[in-house]
């Protein structure tokens, strides 16, 4: 398979085929969606709550993610691969947000970055986009600042709100953004935006209109059993499996079961009657 571009993100829009995100976080999980034919991975500061156990995403910092970001990029070749610029790493200035997005790229080798929120964040968008590196918004539900929508619910439910998310939309789209994630937002709201958007929307919890969607590889496996947002839907149990092995394998060392002779290595008995001597 080819190397996924911006340009080819914006024909597969363009022709209405939908886009497949999701994140990952590590080098395994990286062969696995490469192997799996996804188009964009992003290596989100959701690994605060899904690999580092931070109960939320403000804590984790740049050099938490770019280890994680740099593992990743070792196991693709093919989707595009976008990092995600942690909380307090780009919102001071223009300068702060150039100067972290350069370290994704040089050090990390992604493809592009993504922040959140509009307003100016836009601002920040075209600080970056300008500096030389593609720019993906995101916004609706901005779990870095979840404190000041009221936590983690849906946005735009109202039409003041709704109205929000639109006029961040626009804003993103104007400063550059080669695309943009819509979380937890109404079907209809969404359904609304849509057509003044020029740019591949890809929706987490923002109805079946978007250009593609997106789901952190954690919830979509049950990686975790204690976390399920209304969005994330289940496409296999990976926790119960995980856990299946670990006690099976307690189990069989306690029982003196494994190892059995064939995890054994041997030595030619000449040797060993050379060794006893
Ligand atoms: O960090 C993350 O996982 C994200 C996606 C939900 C878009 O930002
Ligand atoms: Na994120």
């Amino acid at each position: 398979r080819k190397r996924v571009t911006l340009t080819k993100l914006a024909e597969m829009r363009a022709l209405g085929e939908p886009i497949v995100m999701i994140t990952a976080y590590d080098h395994p999980s990286a062969l696995v969606v490469e192997q799996a034919g996804v188009d964009v991975v992003l290596v989100g500061d959701s690994a605060a709550n899904n690999v580092l156990g931070y109960t939320d995403t403000v804590p984790v910092t740049v050099e938490e993610l770019l280890m994680l970001t740099r593992a990743v990029r070792r196991g693709l070749k093919t989707p595009l691969l976008v990092g995600d610029l942690p909380f307090g790493s780009y919102e001071a200035s223009d300068a702060q947000a150039i100067a972290t997005a350069h370290r994704f790229v040089k050090e990390a080798s992604c493809d592009a970055i993504k922040l959140e929120g509009g307003g100016a964040s836009a601002d920040r968008a075209r600080a970056i986009i300008r500096a030389g590196v593609p720019v993906m918004g995101h916004i609706g539900l901005t779990p870095q600042t979840a404190t000041m929508l009221g936590g983690y619910r849906a946005q735009g439910r109202t039409a003041a709100r709704a109205k929000q998310v639109f006029d961040d939309a626009l804003a993103l789209q104007e400063a550059g953004c080669f695309s943009i994630v819509f979380e937890a937002i109404p079907a209809e709201v969404t359904d609304a935006i849509m057509p003044y958007l020029e740019i591949p929307v890809i929706g987490i919890g923002a109805g079946p209109s978007t250009d593609g969607q997106v789901l952190v590889l954690h919830d979509l496996l049950a990686i975790h059993d204690d976390f399920k947002p209304k969005f994330a839907k289940r496409f296999a149990a990976v926790k119960e499996e995980m856990l299946r092995g670990v006690e099976a394998y307690a189990e069989e060392v306690r029982t003196r079961k494994f190892p059995a002779p064939e995890h054994t290595y041997g030595i030619a008995p000449e040797e060993l009657e050379r060794f006893r001597d």
